[in-house]
């Protein structure tokens, strides 16, 4: 991208930082109707992205809602979180936006997927939207900055601002993998409040083999000897997909609860492809995210509460686009959620709306706090 166009971008992006989105009357709809709309017709997904971080990262961010509510502040892996709603993995890949994520109201951040070695990922272009569906179809393949440079990046952050995620993942080229989540851990672990084992990612051959019973099993009785070696000891969480038949589902239980993992992330994004699907990129390989993946992976928190007995916490996450997305989630069993492709859509004025329409909802149905609502549809 030329430099002209990157800082036409940039103003164009500060624009609402400058007159501060709480003085823009209806905010949610001018981001969702008119900015996202316009930055989408001028720059590539990927460019775009890119120019989200980059905004994020100099701390150009429209100052999310301020509101704190009461009821959505909860305890969870041991650590407090303002409110349950976080950002999905993939966003910040390279750990460069934390303290802009925070500013937006985000309740926890996720960083990654990082893998052990720098790598490119797959040749561009790599990530597709497709509007009309609400959906994203992306395979960047585990493009990362390696552990190192996260760690130096990380080494910067203070540490204790915003409840932070690591989520790993394994090099292409890599055959050892339990030691590409092991070093994860080591290198990074102290930086973290929860790591996540990420073994459900569609665009790394032969990663979501990585849940077959035994091999989980193992993976994650290592990756949680070596995380018992650290000061801090971050919790452990496993992302699964949504592509699971019944048996898997039963496995993957047997396995987390067996290698004494903290939690789990449900889930990651789908290769199947609905049938409702209209936009022409409808085909592109990769992994599907956004709308319709929201009642598939509501279905399976409800499904992994269950095969669990509701003992390792679970976050919610696949195409939440409001606070009754976040709300049946966290019905089904989810104690937290996140959200990614909806952000892409409507903007950053979506993490307050989220949060606003959840403690309506709460209020409505009588909770006192959002804990009271985890897995409320089982009792
Ligand atoms: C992702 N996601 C993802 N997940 C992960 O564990 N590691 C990663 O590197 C990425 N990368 C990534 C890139 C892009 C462009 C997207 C859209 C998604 C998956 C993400 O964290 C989430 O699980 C799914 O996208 C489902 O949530 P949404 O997007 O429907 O809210």
């Amino acid at each position: 991208m030329s430099k002209f166009r990157e800082t036409a971008a940039l103003f164009l992006g500060a624009i609402p930082v400058f007159l501060g989105y709480e003085t823009l009357k209806g905010d949610e709809k001018f981001y969702s109707n008119i900015l996202m709309p316009v930055v989408h017709s001028c720059f590539s997904p990927e460019t775009a992205h890119n120019l989200a971080i980059k905004l994020l990262s100099l701390g150009l961010v429209p100052k999310g809602k301020t509101q704190q509510f009461d009821k959505l502040s909860c305890k969870v892996f041991g650590q407090t979180f303002p409110n349950p709603l976080g950002i999905a993995a993939g966003f910040d890949k390279h750990a460069e936006a934390i303290d802009g994520l925070n500013k937006l109201g985000f309740g926890f951040v996720e960083v990654g997927s990082i893998t052990p070695l720098p790598q490119a990922g797959n040749a561009k272009p790599r990530v597709f939207r497709l509007p009309e569906d609400k959906v994203v179809i992306n395979r960047y393949g585990f493009n990362s900055c390696g552990h190192d440079v996260a760690a130096a990046r990380l080494d910067k952050h203070m540490k204790g601002r915003i409840v932070l995620g690591i989520n790993l993942g394994k090099n292409k080229e890599s055959f050892d993998f339990t030691k590409d989540y092991t070093d994860g851990v080591t290198k990074l672990g102290k930086y973290a409040d929860y790591i996540v084992i990420n073994v459900s990612s569609p665009n790394t051959p032969g990663l979501r083999s990585l849940q077959g019973r035994q091999k989980l099993q193992d993976l994650c009785t290592n990756v949680v000897a070596v995380k018992e070696g650290l000061p801090n000891k971050p919790s452990i969480l496993v992302k699964i997909a949504p592509d699971l038949t019944e048996d898997d589902k039963q496995d993957i239980a047997h396995a987390l609860l067996q290698s004494k993992v903290d939690g789990l992330i449900v889930s990651n994004t789908t290769v199947a492809r609905p049938s409702t699907l209209v936009n022409s990129h409808k085909s592109e390989r990769g992994g599907l995210s956004g709308k319709p993946l929201c009642e598939v992976s509501t279905k399976l928190v409800a499904d992994m509460y269950k095969l669990t007995d509701g003992k390792l916490p679970i976050i919610g996450v696949g195409g939440v686009w409001d606070g009754k997305d976040a709300y049946d989630k966290i019905k089904a069993g989810a104690s937290l959620v996140q959200i990614y492709t909806s952000l892409i859509y409507e903007g950053p004025p979506l993490v307050g709306k989220i949060k606003r329409e959840l403690n309506q909802l709460l209020e409505k149905d009588g909770f006192i706090n959002v804990a009271e609502a985890v897995g409320a549809d089982h009792k």
